[in-house]
């Protein structure tokens, strides 16, 4: 209750509530007011509560001063009920946002007890001429402030993302998913890469045809020993069917081929050999054959190249696995081949995906929500991926130690040269690499159970579930400790 309060002019009532946002009601007979000069309490205008009810959709395109001062003034009901608005340069509500990044230097606060449709009008007539340029006027409450500012809509994550860092940002707001997405790693990133670490997309297909054609092998080929019997076995068999491009993803990860491995027996240990598993982005295949051939379980790989799709055919053979050449999301082509998009209504009890996302784009949202439409109901999914995480740096001096084991610097100077500053082959791209909280922000939308099984500086692992006890299943059988060494060295433990 507002101690100075009048009492309410319908019933006299001495309690009328004052509201935060402007107006007063009684709660005596609930009649709404507006508090006019020496506070004095007059009934309020219901056309302006009319006009917020519907909002967005109704206020018209103003021209005149009295209809900007109108449409401020159902904004300001806005910030109360909505808790903020985004508006054009005529005060409408724009529909049609999907990321949206703040731009520097054009914030403004007010407190929240105090903010006035004059706020409101005057933001708008000093910005007017970077609103009548397409961008948006935001306003929002935080912490009894209300923060004004100018922001600009892009099409994709990535490119609100490079945005964000360029105009100093912590966050942007993914309007699709409705939720905050922080951006302070990706910066301290981008410091450390350089400028170009945004570089667009460049192509890593090539690679991928090189790779699995044995132009990128270590100078030092690994022998991975494990210390149990099962996860010896598994790799044992695996080396019946694993191709070049196997080996320069496993001497450019650190324990990536123990991960791999005991995944492998987790999943058939677990759920038994009729779970069928599809491997996302799966590369040459070798790993979902090995499952095969020690699990029983049926699997197959969704990986588009072509190069990758010959060896898996002409290198060996096992039953009941299988390697489909087509694309996971949109289908595209490349070099003159065309990988459709892959449109199978199978579901699988199983859905893996290994270093694949972030050579496709940042979207980790949509991938991963397309992912969970292949799973069926209570299904396990694992992600295994590079995050920026917020001792980056540091990982990756840890992650090029475990390369300098398998490869010359005069190796590792020319793939640099190939990579450039954009990300590396065997792991993705920077600009489609999300933060560890990005991540994880994902996964606990989209799934009830998740937990992180596999941690390797800058590489996490993730089993996600709707079914609790998948996660918990899987988990019991996997046994993180058994870390492979090689004749090269034994790498620390995660
Ligand atoms: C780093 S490799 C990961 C390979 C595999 N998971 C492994 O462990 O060996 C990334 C793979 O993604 C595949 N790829 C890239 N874009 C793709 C897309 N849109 N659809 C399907 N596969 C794609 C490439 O052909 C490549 O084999």
């Amino acid at each position: 209750m507002e101690p100075n309060a009048p009492p309410c002019p319908v019933c006299d009532y001495h309690e009328v509530e004052i509201h935060l946002y402007g107006g007063a009601e009684c709660p005596n007979c609930g009649t709404e007011f507006e508090i006019g000069p020496g506070g004095r309490l007059t009934p309020h205008d219901n056309s302006i509560e009319e006009m917020s009810k519907t909002w967005p959709d109704t206020i018209p395109w103003h021209t005149s001063a009295d209809e900007l001062t109108k449409s401020a003034e159902a904004l300001l009901v806005a910030l109360g009920t909505e808790g903020g608005f985004s508006v054009d340069m005529d005060l409408v509500p724009c529909s049609d946002l999907l990321y949206v990044c703040s731009i520097r230097g054009s914030e403004r606060t007010i407190p929240e007890n105090i903010i006035s449709v004059d706020d409101i009008l005057s933001f708008r007539a000093e910005h007017l001429d970077p609103l009548a340029s397409g961008m948006i006027f935001g306003a929002w409450v935080d912490s009894g402030l209300v923060y004004f500012d100018l922001s600009k809509n892009f099409n994709t994550l990535s490119d609100a993302m490079a945005a964000a860092v360029e105009n100093d940002q912590q966050a942007i707001w993914d309007n699709v998913e409705k939720f905050v997405v922080p951006v302070a790693n990706q910066r301290a990133v981008v410091a450390a890469m350089g400028d170009n670490g945004w570089i667009a997309s460049p192509e890593f297909s090539q690679f991928f045809n090189d790779a699995t054609g044995g132009q990128y092998a270590p100078s030092q080929a690994p022998q991975w020993s494990f210390q149990k019997p099962e996860h010896q076995a598994f790799h044992d068999e695996f080396l019946n069917h694993t191709g070049n491009f196997d080996q320069h993803i496993e001497t450019s990860i650190p324990d990536y081929r123990g991960l791999m491995t005991r995944k492998a027996v987790a999943i058939s240990k677990a759920f038994g050999p009729q779970a069928t598993v599809i491997d996302l982005m799966g590369g040459e295949g070798s790993w979902g054959k090995a499952l095969t051939a020690t699990g029983g379980n049926p699997t197959t790989t969704l990986d588009a190249n072509t190069d990758m799709h010959n060896f898996f055919n002409q290198h060996s053979t096992v039953p009941g696995a299988r390697r489909i050449n087509e694309a996971f999301g949109q289908g595209y082509s490349d070099g003159g081949t065309t990988y459709p998009a892959h449109q199978g209504s199978e579901l699988y009890d199983v859905v893996n995906e290994s270093m694949g996302f972030q050579f496709i784009s940042a979207d980790r949202l949509g991938q991963i929500n397309q992912a969970k439409t292949m799973l069926k109901p209570g299904g396990l999914f694992m992600t295994d991926e590079k995050v920026v995480t917020p001792n980056f740096k540091e990982n990756e001096a840890t992650k090029d130690e475990w390369k300098a084991q398998f490869y010359s610097p005069e190796q590792l100077a020319q793939k640099q040269q190939v990579v450039n500053i954009a990300g590396e082959p065997a792991t993705g791209m920077m600009a489609n690499m999300v933060s560890v909280e990005q991540l994880e922000q994902v996964l606990h939308g989209l799934f009830k159970s998740v937990q992180r099984y596999w941690d390797q500086g800058n590489f996490l692992g993730y089993a996600c579930s709707d079914n609790p006890q998948t996660v918990q299943k899987f988990l019991a059988a996997y046994d993180g400790s058994d870390v492979p060494s090689t004749q090269v060295s034994q790498w620390k433990a995660a």
